[in-house]
């Protein structure tokens, strides 16, 4: 069996507990909390789920930071009742939506002081413990009428958490708001046709952005057994979807055709909503991910008058994994994070080998949008550059730092690196010294205490 999870992304075997770990710089002490990361980590390569990037068993890596120090390292995967099976555990009690129990394995975040590692598709979330043990699925006490989302959007005045799940047993998407309890406060069905996937979505002040993409769920490749079974559908039209926060109106308008799995931000602007994207010139070929063309990070504006929608390169380096200052979620932002790291690009992207190494070689990209420039920091062959996380720190937007999960070969073990947002090239505030590998992986947060 060929499998993806090789080089960067060959999953690590062992569950580890380390404390007290080596730094060097001087870790900020306003940083108490967890910096957590999940991806997938299959529980072995013989394994079925070792055949797609996105079905392999999640792992959340996670480091605490508190006092200016690194208390300490664990990883560990998400007890889904199979992977506790495996490990020789009992299965943890709780809700299964449509028989969909799944290792929840692309991202984690905190809500109401809980912890939870979160997936798409129709599975629930699983809570996890302050030391990552897994407590158990999550349907928010029975307030969600079905799975949950990878992706999440925390309105930073109101403190609504959004979310839009999606299903292969719908004929609709479902938009959810939970309040910063982890109450579902509002369910919202909103007809789909044709079964589409949706990784992300957007959030302003006044809209949802929901993407409705000419990727969808295809019978054909469901009946060959396929594990992803979506398609790039040429008859489904391309279109952004508009729906008003206050009056749950909704509409939409035509797109470029793209796949999008990831936003960088939204906002409304005057008659506008302007929406930063990492988009791909087209989807999956063959209900596989990859081959879907360059990422490139791309500015739609939708004109509310006209409804055309205006697209603008703002960088063609293929890259991935969008972030912002979350206190700008739904507001103007000027400054972007991303990650060009080609083993992560390679996958979901293919065709990048007329590409120069130096085009991204495990670079971590700080965007000022407003003057339309970029800083590029090289971290080199083999350090697996993750998701460049923002935590903020004083009151200007970049004011604050950015972490990472980054490999170093010559250890042969990963450092937590923590860069000042400001000075993006300089040398890092602090590197945090794992003990051992971190596989590449998909998305995180910094979840303070
Ligand atoms: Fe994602």
């Amino acid at each position: 069996m060929t499998t993806p999870f090789k080089d960067g992304f060959a999953p690590v075997s062992e569950e580890i507990t380390a404390f007290d770990l080596d730094v060097t710089g001087r870790i900020p002490a306003e940083l108490n909390g967890r910096y957590l990361r999940n991806g997938p980590n299959p529980l072995s390569l013989d394994d079925p789920s070792a055949g797609h990037l996105f079905f392999g068993e999640g792992m959340v890596h996670g480091v605490r930071l508190r006092d200016g120090r690194a208390e300490w390292y664990r990883n560990r995967w998400v007890r889904s009742a199979r992977v506790a099976e495996r490990l020789g555990e009992e299965a943890r009690p709780g809700p299964v939506h449509a028989g969909l129990d799944f290792s929840a394995n692309t991202h984690v975040i905190g809500l109401g002081g809980r912890t939870f590692a979160t997936v798409e598709a129709g599975a629930l979330p699983y809570e996890l413990g302050y030391e990552l043990d897994t407590i158990g699925a999550c349907d928010f006490d029975g307030g969600l009428p079905g799975g949950f989302a990878a992706h999440t959007h925390l309105d930073p005045v109101t403190g609504e958490l959004h979310a839009l799940a999606y299903f292969f047993g719908w004929d609709h998407h479902q938009h959810l708001v939970l309040d910063p309890k982890g109450v579902v406060q509002r369910v919202t069905d909103i007809p789909v046709a044709d079964k589409p996937m949706v990784h992300d979505f957007a959030l302003t002040e006044r809209f949802v952005v929901i993407y409705d993409l000419p990727v969808t769920f295809s019978m054909a490749h469901a009946e060959r057994g396929d594990r992803l079974p979506y398609a790039w559908n040429d008859d489904h039209p391309a279109r952004i979807g508009l729906m008003s926060r206050e009056s749950g109106d909704l509409r939409w308008v035509d797109a470029p055709p793209c796949w999008v799995f990831h936003t960088l931000n939204a906002y409304d602007d005057g008659g506008e909503v302007v929406v930063d994207v990492v988009s791909y010139p087209r989807g999956f070929v063959d209900a596989r991910l990859d081959r879907g063309g360059r990422p490139t990070l791309d500015r739609w504006r939708i004109d509310l008058a006209t409804g055309r929608v205006g697209q603008t390169r703002l960088d063609d380096r293929p890259q991935e994994f969008p972030r912002i200052d979350e206190r700008r979620t739904g507001r103007p932002h000027r400054y972007g994070y991303t990650a060009a790291t080609r083993e992560l690009v390679d996958v979901v992207g293919g065709e990048l080998e007329d590409l120069p190494d130096d085009a991204f070689d495990n670079t971590l990209i700080k965007h000022d949008l407003r003057r339309g420039t970029q800083e590029s920091r090289r971290l080199g062959r083999g350090a697996y550059a993750g998701e460049p996380v923002f935590v903020a720190a004083g009151e200007a937007e970049d004011d604050g730092y950015v972490l990472s999960f980054v490999n170093d070969p010559s250890r042969g073990a990963a450092d937590l690196v923590i860069l000042s947002a400001q000075d993006f090239t300089g040398e890092p505030v602090a590197t945090v010294h794992l003990p051992a590998r971190v596989p590449l992986g998909f998305h995180g947060s910094w979840i303070a205490d």
